[in-house]
């Protein structure tokens, strides 16, 4: 198992680029199932999480290589038995949302519960709901779902119980194809949602709406193949602008969509950040320790629950008390004990909301990963620290961050990966 050694202390100044959107990817090559014709992928981040996406549609039937470092060529022309199996689904979530897919295209299909995960429970009930209303029938048995459309999938309108990104994205592959009108009331209206179903147009789809909490869905016969850009990841780029601010440094974002990153720059000029916006890039500068912010995490345009740990690395280092409530996942504070081995004080009030008051210096520890964004915040804070950190379990960071020891010490990072010694 790899291990993350970091010298922190020095304030990290430079550009680094911005990859493709690993939760914009993972949806749309689950959407690839839709179409008997080639689809060509750019901008694709070569991370685990896609690597887990691409065994699964291989395993799907679908053809699928990479042609260049970040462009993928698919072919679902022909798809073998439609199962999704557990130990392909068990690891990553978003696998689940070959289900509507597969539905659409062979009427029937096969695929594993994801189950919960370290962040909480995150159950997709309303993944299951939405495909009855589009005339799914499906059981539960042994683990897996299994569903049938002999008659097709069928527009419907569905009122969502819940904001669910997932949810949104599952259904409007769905729709894309039924027969008829499909409303998707309460949608995410995350950019990812969007890209899904800009992606989805560009096969033919007809979709109005998304980005907003109504979507509506003519469904088509056919989808055409094509070629799309994934869009850049807004969540990787907030992180390594807090990793600048919180290092007293100055770092761009290059090659971002400025909008996607609102709520968390209107943070970052809170805590005393100064943040400049240009077409495609960010910087964000901090010379002196942080001001308190306090924040909740809500569905976007919120601030996003995916950069509420890197967040909080940053409060760790403030001028005074910053209150962090996390109300979208009912587990997502596995950070805490971890950043309080570098010295940082922060208490829970109850299981979503953590106090942190803020102390003039952190100091190196070995630390140990808990999931993606967590391992984030620890390196922002190990960067942040005095002296020599090591963070145990890196593979929860190659699920989400492409390259990150390289970009890393682009920045000036003094930052080295190794294989962790035994025992
Ligand atoms: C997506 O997960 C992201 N993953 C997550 O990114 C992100 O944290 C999350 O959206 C929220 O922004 C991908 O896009 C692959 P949800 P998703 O369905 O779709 C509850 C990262 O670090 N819920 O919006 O699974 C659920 O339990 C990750 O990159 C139901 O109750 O999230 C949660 O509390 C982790 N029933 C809330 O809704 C359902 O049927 C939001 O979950 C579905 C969800």
């Amino acid at each position: 198992m790899d291990q993350l050694v970091l010298e922190g202390g020095r304030p990290l100044t430079g550009v680094v680029p911005v990859s493709g959107a690993k939760n914009a990817a993972l949806p749309v090559l689950a959407a690839c199932l839709l179409t008997e014709a080639p689809v060509v992928l750019e901008r694709v981040p070569a991370l685990q999480d896609v690597h887990t996406q691409l065994s699964l549609l291989r395993h799907l039937g679908v053809g699928a290589s990479w042609q260049d470092d970040e462009v993928v060529a698919l072919s679902a022309a022909a798809l073998a038995e439609p199962v999704a199996p557990y130990e392909l689904v068990r690891t990553m979530r978003a696998s689940f949302l070959v289900l509507g897919p597969l539905l659409a295209r062979c009427g029937h299909a096969e695929v594993s519960l994801p189950g919960g995960c370290a962040i909480g429970a995150r159950p997709v009930d309303q993944h299951l709901v939405g495909l009855q209303r589009l005339g799914v029938a499906l059981e539960v048995v042994g683990g897996y779902v299994r569903a049938r459309a002999p008659r097709g999938l069928r527009g419907a309108r569905i009122v969502m119980n819940q904001v669910t990104v997932g949810g949104t994205e599952h259904l409007l592959m769905a729709a894309a194809c039924a027969r008829g009108h499909t409303v998707l009331e309460n949608a995410a209206e995350e950019p990812e949602v969007v890209d899904l179903a800009r992606f989805l147009r560009r096969l033919g789809a007809r979709i109005e709406g998304e980005g907003t909490a109504r979507i509506e869905i003519e469904g088509v016969e056919h989808l055409e193949g094509g070629r799309f850009a994934i869009l850049p990841d807004r969540i990787e780029a907030a992180s390594y602008l807090l990793a600048g601010a919180a290092t007293r440094g100055r770092v761009t974002v290059q090659g971002v969509v400025p909008a996607h990153l609102g709520a968390v720059l209107d943070k970052l000029e809170e805590a005393g950040a100064r943040v400049d916006v240009e077409a495609e890039a960010v910087t964000v500068a901090l010379e002196d320790r942080p001001r308190p912010v306090s924040l909740r995490t809500a569905p976007y345009p919120g601030f996003p629950t995916d950069v509420q740990a890197q967040f909080m690395a940053l409060a760790c280092l403030a001028t005074g008390v910053s209150r962090v409530r996390e109300t979208v996942f009912e587990n997502r504070f596995m950070h805490v004990p971890e950043l309080a081995r570098f010295g940082a004080q922060i208490s829970l009030e109850d299981a979503r909301s953590a106090v942190v008051t803020g102390v003039p210096k952190l100091v190196g520890a070995p630390v140990m990963a808990t999931d993606l964004r967590a391992s984030f915040s620890l390196v922002i804070a190990a960067l942040a620290a005095e002296g020599e950190s090591i963070i145990d379990r890196l593979y929860h960071m190659d699920r989400g961050y492409a390259a990150m020891t390289e970009k890393l010490r682009g920045l000036g990072a003094q930052v080295a990966r190794r294989k962790a010694p035994p025992g």
